[in-house]
């Protein structure tokens, strides 16, 4: 895809990609972002104002977008951002055209823009247009709302999106404050990662501005019918009308956890935290877009047992939105501690139990994920190179993460280690930081300070090492003692189903239940379970999870047509991938996953579709 206007040069540049080819085994170029062709370390892009209008026709949004510029390098003159599918119709510099060339596409990370700029210029204004595929985007028609009457847009920039819907350096070792004019059908509401008023008129024209400095991947956007209610003074729901009230029941200890999280970790640096209920759809629990974090449907259970997905987005805005990772490679910088940091949230707000159980069973999920990734994905700091981003996500740099962060608090003690990240949270605001950066400032503070209690050598093995380190802490859990009493009396036929004592059972120690069931179970075994606690129908989408793994992988039939509405109904792809992966694995359940995935795919979004197709054909 090139284009260039009929009055402007070709720039001549070599067609070489900044970022590594997939063939490149070279040693890692550290704090060099390989998903990105952006030239920030010449000239730096520190401000956007967007004007964009959203066709809910056409699925494009189209406008301007002027970008602020610094030079890093005196007198360079070539802008590089980046961008996939965009239709670039104009760059101008003070109402002249310039120069562009787009670039011929790279599979993973989009087309590099070439801009020539005049000498001495500060600010450039791009017109353009996007796709209706984009990958950061989906625009839902109202039938996949909950409201059925009006359509829905929602971005998802991270990791390497927001080029799908804005041209700009697209990496996040670079911040940008940013402002919007968002124009939508009058009776739509459209809401953004920045200052969000609750009480504007609904005219179709919404004005906002973040004056916070924020990677790329934290730009975001949503339209829809869409309403706000108050948590507290600080935190509020905006959801669809028929979703509104029981949000902001689900979630109204979120007022509760971010005054406990300030309060351990230092004030809370980004004003109003609001929440943003989506269809769905939405490929993830949630996504931590600064004041307004993007949250599934799916956790509302009604009796706030996954509210922890709540807690790790809070978390973010310390570790990640404060503190963020440099390349995608130091994505444990922002999962690792965030997930560290939800737990802590978590025992803050619900007690020790609660923490407990949620560590036992992320680790669980670690144990899992560790028996099946290749080596090289069990490193804490990835090598991505020539590789899609979103292939980091799994329990890695999450679970791996947080359990190096508790074997240091657990040699330190947590009072000191708090301390630290008290400190961390404070010397690197506004900053992004690599992993080798981390290490560094680790010598010069933990490391200098417990030379008895902490070695670099140590610290080396988890973060460049695959596996859990021996010696690693291991989460216990007094509440799942009896769940494992009652599974194996149940197994070992000592115990009918019908007489384990499951009224007291939180959704933890059912998860923990069904979690480490044997893989294989007989057909008498699936419908003894299933008529004494009808697990077929469970409301709770992680209890359905879990249960549907397990009839799937024993082709327990009588769950198919559940199975089949949930893989159609939810898009969350933590909850549908593993699902599809499994029933890819004989013929049979191939034939059924792809019935499943062509009747879901057109409500899917672009990341759970191009995460689940291969599984299906
Ligand atoms: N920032 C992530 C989502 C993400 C990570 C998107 C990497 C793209 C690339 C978000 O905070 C997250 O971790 N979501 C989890 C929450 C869970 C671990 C509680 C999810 O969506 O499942
Ligand atoms: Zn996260």
């Amino acid at each position: 895809m090139t284009a260039c206007s009929p009055n402007n040069k070709v720039i001549n540049e070599t067609d070489t990609a900044v970022p590594a080819k997939a063939d490149d085994t070279g040693s890692i170029e550290v704090g060099k972002d390989y998903h990105s062709f952006a030239n920030p370390e010449e000239i730096t892009v520190t401000h956007l104002d967007l004007d964009l209008r959203a066709d809910f026709e056409l699925k494009q949004l189209s406008g301007t977008v002027a970008l602020d510029i610094q030079r890093a390098q005196p007198g360079a003159n070539t802008l590089v951002l980046d961008t996939r599918d965009l239709d670039i119709k104009k760059v101008t510099v003070a109402g002249e055209a310039v120069p562009f060339e787009l670039k011929t596409a790279d599979e993973n990370l989009g087309s590099a823009l070439y801009i020539e700029l005049p000498n001495n210029a500060e600010r450039l204004l791009i017109e353009y247009q996007t796709s209706p595929s984009a990958s950061g985007a989906q625009w839902l028609t109202p039938a996949q709302t909950a409201g059925k009457k009006h359509p829905f847009l929602f971005t998802q920039a991270q990791a390497i999106h927001a080029r799908s819907f804005i041209p700009l350096q697209d990496s996040p070792k670079v911040r940008v404050t940013y402002t919007a004019t968002i124009r939508t059908p009058k009776e739509l509401l459209a809401v953004m990662s920045a200052s969000n008023d609750p009480d504007t008129e609904r005219d179709g024209v919404y004005e906002f501005n973040m004056p916070q400095a924020i990677p790329s991947y934290l730009i975001a956007l949503a339209i829809g019918d869409l309403e706000f209610q108050a948590m507290g003074p600080r935190t509020g729901v905006y959801a669809e009308p028929s979703m509104l009230q029981a949000a902001a029941k689900e979630f109204e200890d979120t007022e509760s956890m971010l005054i406990a999280t300030e309060n351990k970790y230092g004030p809370y640096g980004w004003d109003r935290y609001d929440l943003l209920i989506l269809p769905p759809s939405f490929p993830f629990g949630g996504m931590e877009n600064p004041r307004l974090s993007f949250i599934t449907p799916t956790v509302i259970a009604g009796d706030k047992s996954l509210v922890a997905l709540i807690a790790h987005e809070l978390a973010h805005s310390w570790s990640g939105n404060t503190v963020t990772n440099a390349t995608w490679r130091d994505l444990w910088l922002n999962e690792g501690f965030t997930t560290y940091l939800t737990y802590r949230i978590m025992e803050m707000i619900y007690g020790e139990a609660r923490y407990n159980m949620e560590a036992v069973l992320g680790y669980q999920d670690l144990q899992n994920d560790i028996a099946s990734l290749t080596s090289k994905d069990q490193i804490l700091a990835i090598d991505l190179r020539g590789r899609d981003a979103d292939d980091v996500f799994s329990n890695i740099p999450y679970e791996k993460g947080a359990l190096f962060l508790r074997e240091i608090e657990q040699k330190i003690g947590r009072d000191n280690f708090d301390t630290f990240l008290l400190q961390y949270f404070e010397d690197f605001a506004f900053k992004s930081i690599t992993t080798d950066e981390f290490i560094a400032y680790l010598k010069t503070t933990l490391l200098a300070q417990y030379p008895d209690k902490l070695s670099a050598e140590r610290i080396d093995l988890w973060i460049f090492e695959p596996g859990i380190p021996e010696g690693a802490p291991v989460p216990e859990s007094d509440a799942f003692v009896n769940v494992d009493s009652a599974r194996d009396a149940w197994l070992g036929g000592n115990m009918s189903a019908n007489e384990i004592d499951t009224n007291a059972w939180t959704v933890h120690q059912w998860l923990y239940f069904l979690n480490n069931m044997p893989e294989q179970l007989n057909d008498k075994q699936l419908l003894a379970l299933d008529t004494a606690f009808d697990l077929t129908n469970s409301k709770n989408n992680e209890i359905a999870h879990s249960w549907l793994m397990i009839a799937v992988q024993n082709e327990y039939k009588p769950a198919y047509d559940r199975l089949f509405d949930y893989l159609t109904s939810i898009g969350r792809n933590k909850l549908v991938k593993p699902l599809y992966r499994e029933l890819s694995k004989t013929k049979e359940g191939k034939a059924f996953a792809k019935k499943a995935f062509d009747k879901a795919k057109a409500g899917y979004h672009p990341l759970t579709v191009s995460a689940n197709e291969g599984f299906v054909n």
